[in-house]
């Protein structure tokens, strides 16, 4: 084993020649998002030479962990209008319609593919495909296996994707550059992890999807690998990132680990209480009081995920939380349900509850708190997955099409990246098809021998005066403190003011670690100035939103402000400096902005202005 120090991306036979591996097309995940992405790819072009490059072996991606089910029209006294308002209204209005339509009709033709490739669905009695209610989301139409419905599901993806050998997987890779010529993407380079060796995947069309980027947050229900990989690629490659202010606090996460409690609990008819065992979302428009013990609809905790989180943040003003040994929280009340019914449709729940808390939910309440879950924001792309950048694709929690807008509703993303995967697919083969533009290979070939350049100077800096874990903690430290549930101007500046500083400090940091073989000191270096430049992005597109809408809520500008900001946020990438804000329209098809309304009245959640009182 050659151990060498400053070997990255020299073979241990002695060549420094970067190694190239000509593809078609090139994905940059192995979650939800990039296995079905691949799978279209190779169902409808069997010849086509696809690359799945992925951080983490493909069932270690975060959409394992998601818990509670993936949305879709499915129930006859559903429809696509009413899955279209709750998404709208739940988006706060800046959500562009026209994608949230492809979206709703795709979306249980997407959930039926994966039950036809195997996924397995929890059943009702007569065997028909179970649904369950979901914060926002007025009808029954999530579709969930008990509370392992991602895991379940990137499985079903993955042996999916193990029947077609075009699928070339390049398992724990890390990428660190896309290489663009002429305004086209013509490839990433990437290090493999096992060997340090440095590969230009040269591909005509690139798809990223590569998920979120929760962890600039310290307490997050993100794993480890969701440091924004992908968003800082094509942000530093001239893709604008677009609504990065807005960040979604999942109520409910488990308040030492920040694991979550999915939303499900709810849906199957849990109930948050406060320190004086009231259920506190009716004092917040989430009223009225409904029945302990039956699954609800629209209506206290089911209400959005941005509504419930502020209102766990007022009653921690008014003291009402209940103190713990994990700090202040909330209980979520589950025993009313049974142990039969926790066991079927909440297996993972109560494990997690006993083995991290040492608290059965079938005897005691959960004490809970909001914890950083999900990325409204992200990569700038139309309607079809394509951005800015020729050639490059995005979808996933790594792309805002924007389905979304302000908040997004539980259970929307699992099936977000089912359809957005298949469209970015789809969107290269349009690609290819019209013939990629020739390109100047020797210029090309300068663009990936620069990022190998690039990386040989972080591997080889000595002097450093600054530690990965010392700027990362500090990062941490700024965005909970000034990016959180409520935000203010004064709070924001001095968030951007300690990122750019830390931005700074980021050129003096030194890896102590210098050998090849799976050099995490490395790879934590690369994330963290992934995070950092994510986190500049998230900071500077809040400072200049002075309006609050959604999960962006401004203390010093509490109204939403749809002369102003009834607009997209771009943040544009500009080296050493932070990012320019620009803004774009949002799409308004046939739901005008109004009144989000989740009071439990008829219609409630989707009153837009042509249906106001
Ligand atoms: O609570 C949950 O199960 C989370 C679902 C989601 O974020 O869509």
């Amino acid at each position: 084993m050659d151990l060498r120090p400053v070997v990255l991306g020299r073979h241990n036979r002695g060549t420094d020649r970067l190694e190239t591996i000509t593809i078609d097309v090139a994905v940059l995940g192995a979650g939800g998002a990039g296995i079905r992405a691949a799978i279209a790819l190779a169902e409808t072009r069997p010849k086509l030479k696809i690359a799945l490059v992925s951080k983490v072996y493909p069932m270690r991606s975060h959409t394992c962990a998601a818990e509670g089910g993936a949305a879709g029209v499915i129930k006859s006294d559903d429809s696509m209008d009413h899955h279209f308002h709750d998404t709208v209204g739940g988006g706060d209005w800046l959500s562009d319609q026209d994608a949230v339509d492809y979206f709703i009709r795709e979306a249980p033709l997407e959930l039926l593919q994966l039950e036809h490739w195997g996924c397995p669905w929890s059943r009702e009695a007569n065997g028909s495909v179970a649904v369950r209610p979901f914060g926002g989301m007025k009808k029954q139409r999530t579709w969930f296996a008990a509370d392992k419905s991602g895991f379940h599901i990137l499985h079903t993806l993955f042996q999916t994707s193990l029947k077609f050998p075009s699928i070339q997987r390049f398992d724990e890779y890390y990428v660190t550059d896309l290489v663009v010529e002429d305004g086209h993407c013509r490839g990433f380079t990437a290090i493999e992890m096992r060997s340090g060796q440095m590969r230009f995947f040269r591909a005509n069309a690139v798809i990223i999807a590569s998920g979120g980027a929760g962890r600039m947050f310290p307490f997050t229900t993100n794993g480890a690998i969701k440091t924004g990989d992908g968003m800082a690629l094509a942000y530093r490659a001239g893709v604008a990132l677009k609504d990065m202010e807005f960040v979604q606090y999942h109520p409910t996460g488990l308040p030492n680990t920040g694991t979550l409690l999915t939303e499900a609990c709810r849906g199957e008819g849990g109930i948050l209480v406060n320190k004086n065992g009231r259920r506190f979302l009716q004092d917040y428009g989430m009223g009225p009081e409904t029945p302990v013990g039956q699954p609800v609809l629209k209506t206290m905790e089911l209400g959005p995920r941005d509504r419930v989180s502020q209102a766990f943040w007022h009653e921690q003003k008014k003291g009402n939380m209940v103190p713990t040994r994990w700090g202040d929280c909330m209980m979520l009340d589950l025993r009313h349900l049974g142990e039969k019914k926790i066991n079927e449709r909440l297996p993972l729940v109560r494990d997690m509850a006993t083995s991290y808390l040492g608290v059965d939910p079938v005897t005691d309440p959960v004490p809970v708190r909001p914890v950083v879950h999900y990325m409204m924001g992200g990569i700038d792309t139309d309607i079809k997955a394509a951005t800015s950048l020729k050639g490059l694709y995005a979808a996933g929690e790594c792309a805002c099409v924007s389905i979304n807008g302000a908040n997004r509703l539980g259970s929307n993303s699992l099936t977000e990246l089912l359809v957005f995967g298949r469209r970015a697919a789809l969107s290269a083969l349009e690609h290819l098809d019209r013939g990629a533009s020739a390109a100047n290979e020797a210029a090309v070939n300068a663009g990936a021998n620069a990022a190998q350049a690039r990386l040989r100077e972080l591997f080889n800096r000595t002097g450093g005066t600054e530690t990965i874990a010392g700027v990362r903690k500090e990062m941490m430290a700024t965005m909970e403190e000034h990016a959180g549930i409520y935000r203010s101007g004064e709070g924001l500046e001095n968030a951007c003011a300690t990122l750019s500083a830390l931005r700074r400090r980021y050129a003096g940091i030194e890896l102590h670690d210098k050998t090849n073989v799976y050099n995490t000191d490395l790879l934590q270096a690369l994330e963290l100035g992934a995070m950092l430049d994510c986190a500049e992005a998230v900071t500077v597109s809040a400072l200049e939103r002075r309006e609050s809408r959604g999960a962006h809520q401004r203390l010093d500008f509490t109204a939403r402000d749809d002369q102003k900001y009834l607009r997209h946020s771009l943040a544009r990438y500009r080296g050493g400096q932070p990012p320019e804000i620009g803004y774009s329209d949002v799409v308004i098809t046939r739901s005008p902005p109004g009144v989000r309304d989740y009071s439990g009245e008829k219609n409630a959640g989707d009153k837009n202005a042509g249906e106001q009182k």
